[in-house]
């Protein structure tokens, strides 16, 4: 079905590929960016050929909202790469939430999902704001005990990062961070970040695997041990498992009664294990995207000392230094909300968004894209665009006021960094609530500073998200 790439008519156009590998050795480290300047040459949608797949990219603000916002859920699909059927294997051959097929189990699994995600992290018991300043409070301690020397953040804004969401999918507790659980979450995630990188070249050449047998070996390891850290938390949560006394997410997925006594689904074909592996997407996503986001926000933070003075004023002026940051001071700060979206939209850490697959036949900007066609969200392209930004590379966060000083709606909507449609983010709500925490937290308590002789760039390394390179950084308490 995936093998040659037909020229069809009014196909979208798009440059020359090569047979087998199609566009691949074109790419170049930063597709997004490439694809940014393809469409210079072709507009804002043509076609390209990931190995096998046929595959078109969606530009721009106007396309990308016209192909995600209908509500035919014509791109709506996953692409059923090679490592998904691996995880599918591992997982008992239950369909993952985030790269999963897209059918009527589907939106039941994505509303369980939602439901139990939204109740631990929604702000109406205040418990996911304090678990964040905890958090942050824990970072700072750990980026002070530097004692005014430069080092490398990640370690520590991970491990803080990480704690939150181990929290709220595996329970509450006052001593995490010293437990072996804990550490082994820590480890492993990091090892699955590390070779996952920016994906598996198997996806789209999936003949690879006989040649190189290893890049499928050691995925299927990782998820392995993934899957049998979960079963263990999962076990002992089932051991003192108390219905209408829900501690985590772990326990809202078990309390859903999804099977009749038959063994049957009663929910729209989805069992207690494909629900309960959503611990995992929910990890996936939610660890390394937050992390990666205040990775960047100290870079930038550190690079553009006068916008960091502004946005402490801000913070200094609406939360002082007497009490910790609430959520209900977001609407009377809105240079510190400007400040995290000028950070989200040069960082653009999901770039590419996750891969989509159109589920029929369908017309996009005057062109015929048929199904079973991979589509690529270049969400970059809207967070760059001249048109809009008029100097996109610059930072500068007041571009997203109004001359009111408020928020200005329209430029908040011009780039999504969360995608769009049914498929876009489930953890937007939760990923919003910690950035405003961790960044206001970190700014009110401590000065980032780049060390004399340490060159940075904003240049960075695409991995599962959009990395910025190794930086070392000063941090020293504000008095
Ligand atoms: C999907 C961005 C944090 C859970 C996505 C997508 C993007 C995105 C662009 C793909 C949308 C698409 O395919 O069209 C981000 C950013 C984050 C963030 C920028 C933080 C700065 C989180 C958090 C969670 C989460 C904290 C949960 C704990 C998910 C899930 C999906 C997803 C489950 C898959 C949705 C689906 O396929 O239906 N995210 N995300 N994300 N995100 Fe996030």
């Amino acid at each position: 079905k995936h093998v040659v790439f037909i020229y069809k008519r009014n196909a979208p156009p798009g440059p020359w590929g090569f047979p087998i590998i199609g566009h691949l050795h074109l790419l170049g480290k930063k597709p997004h960016v490439t694809f940014k300047r393809w469409k210079d040459t072709y507009g804002n949608v043509f076609k390209i050929r990931m190995g096998s797949w046929d595959t078109v990219v969606i530009n721009g603000k106007n396309a990308v909202k016209d192909a995600l916002e209908g509500s035919d859920d014509t791109y709506s699909g996953r692409p059923n790469f090679y490592t998904m059927k691996v995880f599918k294997d591992v997982n008992s051959n239950e369909n993952a939430l985030s790269f999963g097929e897209f059918d009527s189990s589907w939106f039941v699994h994505r509303k369980l999902a939602s439901k139990a995600l939204r109740t631990f992290s929604n702000t109406r018991n205040n418990s996911i704001q304090e678990l964040v300043t905890e958090e942050a409070m824990y970072m700072i301690d750990a980026l002070l005990e530097h004692n005014g020397r430069p080092f490398f953040p990640d370690s520590e804004i991970s491990k803080s990062v990480g704690s939150v969401i181990y929290q709220l999918c595996y329970g509450r507790g006052e001593d995490v961070r010293n437990d072996d659980l804990f550490k082994a979450f820590l480890k492993s995630n990091d090892e699955f970040i590390k070779f996952t990188g920016a994906g598996n070249p198997v996806d789209v050449m999936p003949w690879l695997r006989y040649i190189m047998p290893w890049k499928t070996q050691k995925f299927r390891q990782l998820l392995r041990k993934t899957k049998q850290f979960r079963d263990i938390n999962v076990q002992k949560h089932i051991h003192d498992f108390v219905s209408d006394r829900l501690r985590d997410i772990t326990d809202a997925f078990l309390a859903e009664d999804l099977t009749d006594k038959d063994g049957k689904s009663k929910k729209g074909n989805i069992s207690r294990n494909r629900l309960i592996s959503t611990l995992d997407d929910l990890v996936g996503a939610g660890f390394s995207t937050i992390s990666t986001t205040l990775q960047w926000a100290i870079l930038f933070l550190a690079s553009n000392p006068d916008a960091q003075n502004r946005v402490q004023a801000e913070v200094d002026a609406v939360v002082g230094n007497g009490r910790n940051v609430k959520l209900s001071d977001r609407c009377k700060m809105p240079l510190t909300e400007a400040t995290i979206l000028e950070i989200m939209r040069l960082s653009s850490i999901v770039p590419l968004a996750l891969p989509h697959y159109t589920t029929k036949d369908t017309i996009l900007n005057g062109y015929t894209i048929k199904k079973d066609t991979v589509v690529f969200v270049n969400l970059h392209s809207l967070a760059y665009d001249t048109d809009t930004w008029k100097d996109p590379d610059v930072f500068r966060p007041e571009r997203f006021l109004g001359e009111d000083g408020y928020l200005d709606k329209e430029k908040t909507n011009s780039f999504l960094p969360f995608g769009l449609g049914r498929r876009r983010c489930l953890g937007e709500y939760l990923a919003r609530t910690e950035l405003l925490i961790f960044f206001a937290t970190l700014i009110q308590r401590c000065d980032f500073i780049r060390p004399d002789g340490e060159t940075y760039t904003m240049d960075g390394v695409l991995g599962l998200t959009y990395n910025p390179k190794p930086y070392k950084v000063l941090v020293v308490e504000r008095t």
